[in-house]
């Protein structure tokens, strides 16, 4: 990568953390980070962009290829101090799921991946190639992609696919689909992992939606949990109706601001054993019945990948007999992009310990009148990892059913 005018004379440490602001994806993002940190660790832990694959950090393999000003780099190569000031692509903002790119949809027609580690690269590479050069020959194509390097497919696939885009837009390839601020609602991983202090992000603020609209359709996942919690109904309740204190029992999640008329705006961190989501979004209390203490609220969010989720949960708290409420949750969870891809079982899993922790932490907060130190509760991290070890031990106790079933059968039993 070239000196941008963009690029400041910064000396620090090697330890030193520094602010850098650039856009990805089309959103602007300030997040802090230690000055000899490379733009892919960058991208992967600070803004939940994981699409970015990491192969040999030496420059040789190319996975972790993406756009710096329309160019294609090797992030692997590249200070994220060095992205100060640029317009960064990554695979996320090429296409989603529901509407892919030209390049994506050849790929997946030619069957031109795998295991699919290589596959960022040689998109990003193959769509620096075709804006630079369109409709470049199919023989060069073997050479001008060489940069990346696939362990399994023979690249037959991946050349056939980038010929085939090539013939099909002979005057320059389609943008990216997936780049615009209100595909990517604000700062995602970056606010929340590194920099909760940062300045405002201007216009991606101003795109952050104000309002949220029942999401339609089948969810994703149903959930339905009660606890009993040992403090009485109307502790229970004053805390429900307390919006800034139900926000704090909340694992993970923090309200940023009170957007009037009951809509708040905030952001959330969830992570499923090592893959930590970081989301920004709004929640909406619909509901408030004083007499069955019954709250119902909707939330959505989204973060710098592409994931959305969106919830429609209800609250419902009732006295038990021996003093204590009886808590109730019913919540319908809507997933899409890549957290849609984990296991319905697991997201389940993940929700009803979500809701165990929220459960927890509002009764000690009904008790002691102050909402729980979420520096010092479980974090969002144990959630995911102890949702995705049980979610691997039932795996195996499956299949270890399905085995002596099957040994039985042989048996003749
Ligand atoms: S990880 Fe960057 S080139 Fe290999
Ligand atoms: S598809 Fe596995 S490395 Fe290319």
């Amino acid at each position: 990568m070239t000196t941008t005018e963009h690029q400041r004379a910064v000396k620090a440490a090697a330890d030193e953390l520094i602010d850098v602001s650039f856009t990805v994806n089309g959103t602007p993002v300030t997040i802090r980070v230690p000055a000899r940190m490379h733009l892919a660790d960058a991208l992967r832990q600070h803004l939940g962009l994981t699409g970015t694959h990491l192969g040999c950090e030496h420059g040789v393999c190319g996975m972790c290829t993406v756009l710096v000003d329309g160019d294609a780099a090797r992030a692997c190569l590249v200070f994220a101090v060095q992205a100060e000031g640029t317009d960064v692509v990554t695979v996320e903002g090429l296409g989603t799921q529901d509407d892919q790119h030209p390049l994506q949809q050849a790929f997946s027609h030619h069957h031109a991946l795998q295991c699919g580690f290589c596959t960022p690269g040689f998109l990003m590479s193959s769509y620096d190639l075709l804006t630079h050069e369109p409709g470049v020959d199919d023989e060069r194509l073997p050479e001008e992609l060489s940069g990346v390097i696939c362990r399994c497919t023979g690249y037959r696939g991946i050349l056939a696919a980038v010929a085939d885009v090539a013939e099909a837009h002979p005057e320059g390839v389609p943008a990216p689909r997936n780049c615009a601020p209100r595909t990517l609602v604000g700062r995602g991983g970056a606010a929340t992992a590194a920099a909760p202090e940062a300045a405002p992000v201007g216009d991606a603020e101003e795109a952050v939606p104000t309002d949220i609209t029942r999401p339609t359709g089948t969810p994703t996942i149903t959930v339905e949990v009660t606890r009993l919690l040992t403090s009485p109904l109307d502790d229970i309740w004053a805390v429900m109706t307390d919006v800034h204190r139900l926000a704090r029992c909340l694992p993970g999640a923090e309200m940023t601001e009170d957007l009037g008329d009951d809509r708040y705006r905030g952001r959330a961190t969830v992570a499923l054993g090592p893959v930590r989501l970081a989301f920004r979004g709004l929640a909406r209390i619909t509901e408030r019945d004083e007499s069955l203490h019954r709250l119902a609220l909707l939330a959505q969010g989204a973060d710098t990948g592409g994931n959305r989720t969106a919830a429609d949960i209800g609250l419902r708290a009732t006295a038990t007999p021996d003093g204590g409420t009886e808590l109730r949750a019913d919540a319908a969870v809507f997933l899409s992009g890549r957290i849609a891809q984990f296991g319905r079982a697991l997201a389940g899993d993940v929700s009803q310990r979500m809701f165990e922790q929220f459960a927890h932490a509002l009764d000690e907060t009904a008790r002691t009148g102050q909402p729980p130190d979420v520096g010092a509760g479980p974090g969002a991290l144990s959630i995911g990892v102890a949702a995705v070890r049980d979610a691997v031990r039932r795996r195996l106790a499956a299949v270890r059913t399905t085995l002596q079933e099957r040994r039985a059968r042989r048996r003749g039993c």
